[in-house]
Parts: structure tokens; sequence; C-alpha cells
């Protein structure tokens, strides 16, 4: 369908008019990425390296895109990955889990994300809590066991993390909170974008810098510097730490952030059920290969052992069939949702997941797949030495995002602005 005032058709569009509507530091918070952006490129340019292997003939007249991710059925083998949503769209998460929970899909909800799990879970039940290690193995006990009260049905700790700050193009000033000061110092970027500003004065709020999910139900949310001072000052957890925080939770762990096919193992042994391959979009090490790149020898590692969920560069309904072809159980989405949400708030976010949903189903009947579940590697052609296990050359696009001559792009030129 055509993209109309209230209709997006794909993503890129969602992107663009989420580029329009937002003051130009809430877009770039979202954009994120780090240093030079190659991973982020990456991401999204390694599913341009894969090809199809159509069928025509003997095609299923209906295809069933349905699986389950830990037992739990989803209309579509993609679900919405946890990301800190602060002052993208007054209802946030909220909306974000309505809008998953219409189109039949799970929710993931961050730490760092600005709406209580109470309130999330019950908007969709089918809400993943996710944690950073921040605080004690008490603290993030109690976290799990907050979410499994909500109920939550899963919890992804997500370790690819190392504080990465630097940006070519420039860091977006983030407030530490909203008061008249700080106001009047966004007031001239604000003002330029007058929907922004109107969607949340028609909610009579200010966008909200707390996260409420890190501390106890009770307690007043910290801001969000304050918990990510916590989180810098909390020591990087040990395998056997994770062994034990799998043990106590009373609730199937997701691993997220695994790229290496030793850590994957890891992860098995310590009783994960779930492990997302991912370099949480880009914003991790820089110069690590597209996540895309990772799955298949991880899948050829452990496939039979976990649920393996995957996550990076997912712009359309065809990575999701690629990612799934390649062995992932289902893909989740980050920055496609935000652009969503940015668009056209809940509506835009069922209007992203539509149009994923739609690419899934043409990809399926292009093979000539009824089921998700009939994919295989066979349907994607992948060119010599796109893998990335051990021992493997580094994507040659990484090699060519080095050329010296680009650096210190401006803004605009950032990898996906
Ligand atoms: C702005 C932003 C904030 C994020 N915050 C979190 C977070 O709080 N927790 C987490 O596990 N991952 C976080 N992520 C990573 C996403 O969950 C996911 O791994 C990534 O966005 C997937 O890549 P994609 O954006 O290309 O779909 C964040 C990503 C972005 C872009």
């Amino acid at each position: 369908m055509a993209s109309t005032k209230d209709w997006f058709e794909t993503v890129n569009e969602a992107q663009w008019r989420a580029k329009k509507r937002l003051p130009r530091s809430v877009y770039l918070a979202l954009l994120a990425a780090s240093e030079r952006g190659l991973t982020l490129s990456d991401n999204v340019a390694a599913f341009d390296e894969l090809g199809w292997r159509p069928r025509v003939a003997d095609l299923p007249g209906e295809r069933d895109l349905s699986t389950t991710v830990l037992g739990h059925e989803i209309s579509m083998p993609l679900m919405i990955s946890p990301v800190g949503v602060q002052a993208v769209h007054p209802e946030g998460e909220v909306a974000v889990a309505r809008a998953a929970a219409a189109e039949g899909t799970a929710m993931g909800l961050s730490a760092f994300g600005s709406k209580p799990i109470e309130e999330v879970a019950e908007a969709n039940p089918l809400t993943f809590l996710q944690t950073y290690w921040v605080g004690s193995r008490d603290d993030i006990l109690a976290r799990a066991e907050r979410g499994k009260a909500a109920g939550a049905k899963a919890f992804i700790l997500t370790l690819d993390w190392s504080f990465a700050s630097r940006r070519d193009w420039g860091s977006p000033p983030i407030p530490e909170k909203l008061d008249l000061k700080t106001m009047l110092k966004f007031a001239p970027e604000v003002i330029r974008k007058p929907r922004y500003l109107a969607t949340y004065l028609q909610h009579r709020q200010l966008p909200e810098l707390g996260v409420p999910n890190i501390g106890a139900r009770d307690e007043e949310a910290p801001g969000f510097f304050e918990a990510y001072g916590k989180w810098m000052q909390t020591p990087p957890p040990t395998w056997e730490d994770l062994a034990w925080l799998v043990d106590q939770v009373d609730l199937p762990v997701v691993i997220k952030g695994v790229s290496r096919v030793d850590d994957a193992r890891r992860s098995v042994d310590i009783g994960a059920a779930a492990i997302s391959v991912s370099n949480h979009g880009g914003n991790n090490l820089d110069g690590t290969p597209g996540s895309i790149r990772s799955l298949p020898p991880i899948v050829e590692a452990v496939g039979d052992q976990l649920e393996i969920l995957f996550d990076g560069g997912i712009r359309r309904g065809g990575d999701a069939v690629k990612a799934v072809a390649l062995g992932a159980r289902a893909v989740m989405i980050g920055r496609a949702y935000l652009w969503g949400m940015a668009a056209n708030g809940e509506q835009g976010v069922k209007n992203v997941l539509s149009v994923m949903r739609s690419g899934i189903d043409e990809a399926l009947l292009g093979l000539g797949r009824a089921s998700v579940h009939d994919l295989t590697p066979d349907d994607v052609i992948a060119p010599a030495g796109f893998t990335r296990g051990p021992g493997e050359p580094a994507p040659a696009a990484l090699a060519m995002a080095a050329d010296p001559t680009t650096r210190q792009s401006p803004p605009t030129a950032h990898p996906e602005g």
C-alpha cells in the first residue's frame, strides 16, 4: 500500500518521518552507534549481501508465519527488542507493548526504559524484562523477581556493553533532568519541531528521563545518569555470577549480545534458555562485524541446545526471513520500531510490524515455503567468506569503511542519517 499521511510503506519512510518530526538531539540519540558507525553500517549492509533462491511453481497459497519463543506463540518470527525510548513519545513503552500485543508478538522492555514493568506487562502479557549487570547480584535478582511478579515471561540479560561514548559525528546532549533551565536550553530545538511538542502537550507531560525498572517497585525512579553511573561502577559479571543468576531466577534467561561461538557455548553451560546473537545494534565495540555474519557459526555450534534469537540491522521482513533461514528462531527489532513510534505513536509501531509481516509473507511465498519452520540456509545465497566464525577474515565492508579520507564525517553523513 502506497504511503499516505497516516501510513508509511517502508521502515525507510518511517525513519525519514522520524527525522523530520523529532528534535535533532532525540533523533541522534535513537540513531546511536559508536565511533565511526562501522558496525551499524555493516549490520544493515550484510543483509544486502544475502540473495534469494526463489521458486516459480507449487507456491503455497497460504503461509503460516507463527512460531514460538521460549514456549510462547507469536504470530511471526519477529519481536520488539528492549530499547530505552525516553523522549520519543509520551506513551513510551506502553504504546509499543500495546502495538506488539495487537500484532500478536512479544515485547522486550529495557531496564533503562521509561515505563514500569507493571504497566508494560499489563499492556502486553508476553513481555520479557531486560537488564544490564547493574548493582549487586541481589539487586539484579530482585529486578528479575519484580519482573516475574509483574507477569514478565523471561529475563533478558544484555552483556555486550563497554561504555563507548564517542561518535565522529558528535553525540547528542542528553539532559540530566528536565527542569526549567534545561527546557530553555533545548527550547530552540524543540520549537522547530511543533508536532513533537504538540504530542507531549496533548498528553500534558514532558519527556520522562527516569528509569523506573532499575530499583524496587515503590522506589522513586532514579534518573538515567544516576542509574548509568551505578552501572559504570558495577564490576562486570563473571561466568560464575551469570551461572548463579540463571540458577536463582525463576524465569527463562536470555543472554543478549553474543557474537562469539565460545560465548554461545558458555551460555549453554550455565543453563541459559536462549541467546540473542547481537552487537547491540552497533552501539558497542565499533568494528564488530554485522550481526548476521556471526549467526551461522553459532547456530552450527549450539543451535540444538538453546533457542537462538537474533538482532541487528533488521529493516525489512525479508531480513527476518534471511535470519530465520540461517537458523534464528526469531528476530528482534530496535530502531525500526522507534522510528515508527516517532512517526506516528502506537499506530506507527503497528505500521512497522505490519510492514514487516507483509515482507515476511512475501518472502515465504517467493521462496515457496508454507511455514517459517520450512526455511533452510539453502533459501539464501551467501557470498564466499560471508560468515564470521573463528579464524575468518574481517568483512570487506569494514575494510572499505576504514578509508581515512572519510574520517570525521559531519552528522549528515552518518551511516543511517
Ligand atoms: C537507542 C538505542 C537504545 C538501546 N537500548 C538498549 C537497552 O536498553 N537494552 C538492550 O538490551 N539493548 C538496547 N539497545 C539495543 C537493541 O536492543 C538492539 O540490540 C538493537 O537496536 C538491534 O539493532 P537494530 O536497531 O538495527 O534493530 C538499544 C539500541 C538503540 C538503538
